[in-house]
């Protein structure tokens, strides 16, 4: 039998196989960088989903993302496979990467706020049914804190015989920006064990990034604190934007300008310019999910007055997108009961196909429960994502929604424009050319602060921003 010292080896000297479970907006990028950057190792991305595996292994990848396409042909074939063979790549593989949803609960206990760990459950399960030898198992989804404890009593209690290590190493990576945060990311966050074999595991995972990351952006953490980091990295991100939201409302109350008003403090180097853009709301899979997940956990942990600090964060972001609604309906005259309104931007932020929990969900429902009709365009969000997520069937959209192949089509005959997401081939709009097609009055109503409300006026628009009069 293969000792462990010789496995060691054959580690060091590059045969590690890793096997990555969920094909998503985090395997699937993160896996291809490491394959990119690491061609001694075999990297297997593996999903139940078949459509999505079949997608991976084409050319219409299942998630847009600038700059993926090319890492993915690079590595596809040579080192990184995609396949719903779960059970074999499992059992081949030295370091398995969960991966998996981690989806705010929607039943029972701790619905609307826990996240649900079947998933990553079942995972443990799977790795623990398959055997195959020893293996380090690496918590990439983001989890509450202490999971690790249920990954590893999973495997712990298997009769397999073999030792399995578990390590968190969160995904820090943003949407839209996913290669470059991948490529080049401000840190790797290893959490682990602190007996022997736990600091070993660290370090094998540790020696995947240093093929392409600095020693000193490598930051190793026991386990809770590796756990907790994701989520309050999250919460605290939310927060700022959070923070810039409830100003606009007052900046739009006062004559303040946010985006002024951002552009001061953010000189302040306590604290710093990002993450202040004032907007309609923030969205992702991400940012409520997790601070909904830190409330619970605050809760159960009985500090129910840090509950109530966080789940501030999410009430504001709903308040937002309603606020963004309510001036919409303020300025036409208090109804848009079929009048026609153009949706530019779908997706949650700009370069990115995801539409999850993006605020353009609720702006369109509020305005389809008022009576408006939407002519909706966006770059890479497919008709069907859009309808799924408004919960409408292609019937029941027809006459109510139309969707449009470019900016100026969805323009054409409506009495206002909503801009959802930041696209940068929106500041290219001919806002004269657009202006002469619409009905009169015409509004702007621009939820991304992106186009300068001046130049839109000058066109003829009554033009409305988010924190400014
Ligand atoms: N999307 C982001 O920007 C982001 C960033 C950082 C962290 N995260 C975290 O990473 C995790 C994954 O997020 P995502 O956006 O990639 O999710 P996703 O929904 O895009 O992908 C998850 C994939 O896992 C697959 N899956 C679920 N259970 C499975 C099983 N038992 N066996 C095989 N496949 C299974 C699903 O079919 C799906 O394709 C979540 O915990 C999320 O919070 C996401």
């Amino acid at each position: 039998m293969e000792s462990q010292d010789s496995k060691y080896i054959g580690r060091v000297l590059g045969l590690m196989r890793i096997c990555c479970i969920g094909a998503g907006y985090v395997g699937g990028p993160t896996m291809a960088m490491i394959a990119q950057k690491c061609p001694n190792l075999t990297v297997a991305v593996v999903d139940l989903n078949q459509e999505r595996i079949d997608a991976w292994n084409s050319d219409d990848l299942p998630i847009y993302e600038p700059g993926l396409l090319g890492v993915v042909q690079e590595a596809r074939g040579r080192n990184l496979f995609f396949s719903t063979d779960i059970d074999e790549n499992l059992k081949e593989a030295d370091v398995v990467f969960i991966s998996v949803n981690t989806p705010t609960k929607d039943y029972g206990s701790g619905a609307g706020q826990a996240a649900d760990l079947r998933y990553v459950e079942s995972c443990a399960r799977r790795i623990a049914e398959v055997g195959g030898g020893d293996k380090i198992v690496v918590e990439k989804s983001t989890v509450p804190v202490r999971t690790a404890h249920m990954v590893k009593e999973i495997l712990s209690e298997s009769p397999n015989g073999h030792a399995y290590q578990v390590v968190s190493n969160p995904e820090f990576l943003a949407e839209g920006t996913a290669m470059r945060d991948l490529a080049n990311p401000d840190r790797v966050l290893i959490g682990g064990g602190t007996d022997e074999e736990g600091r070993k595991a660290v370090e094998q995972v540790a020696g995947i990034y240093r093929n392409w990351i600095p020693e000193e952006s490598i930051i190793t953490t026991n386990l809770w604190s590796s756990e907790l980091s994701k989520l309050t990295a999250n919460a605290f991100l939310a927060q700022r934007i959070s923070s810039i939201n409830a100003i606009s409302a007052l900046c739009e109350a006062t004559g303040a300008d946010v985006d002024e008003v951002a552009r001061a403090i953010g000189t302040d180097s306590r604290i710093g310019p990002k993450f202040l853009k004032s907007s309609v709301g923030f969205g992702g899979s991400c940012f409520q999910k997790d601070i909904l997940n830190l409330t619970y956990l605050c809760g159960h942990f009985g500090l129910p007055e840090v509950a109530s600090y966080w789940s501030q964060v999410v009430e504001m972001n709903d308040y937002q997108k309603e606020r963004f609604v309510g001036r919409i309906l303020d300025n036409m005259f208090n109804t848009v009961s079929g009048k026609s309104i153009a949706i530019l931007g779908y997706a949650f932020k700009k370069d990115t196909n995801d539409v999850r929990e993006s605020p353009a969900i609720a702006v369109c429902q509020r305005l389809l429960e008022e009576k408006a009709d939407l002519r909706i365009y966006d770059p890479k969000v497919k008709a069907t994502s859009i309808l799924y997520s408004l919960g409408w069937t292609e019937e029941e959209a027809s006459g109510r929604i139309t969707f449009c192949g470019d900016a100026e089509e969805a323009c054409q005959g409506t009495h206002a424009i909503a801009l959802l997401t930041e696209w940068d081939e929106f500041k290219d709009i001919d806002f004269d050319g657009v202006f002469d097609k619409m009905s009169k009055p015409a509004y702007f109503f621009d939820g991304r602060n992106l186009i300068d409300p001046e130049l839109l006026r000058k066109a003829g628009f009554r033009a409305f921003a988010i924190g400014k009069e």
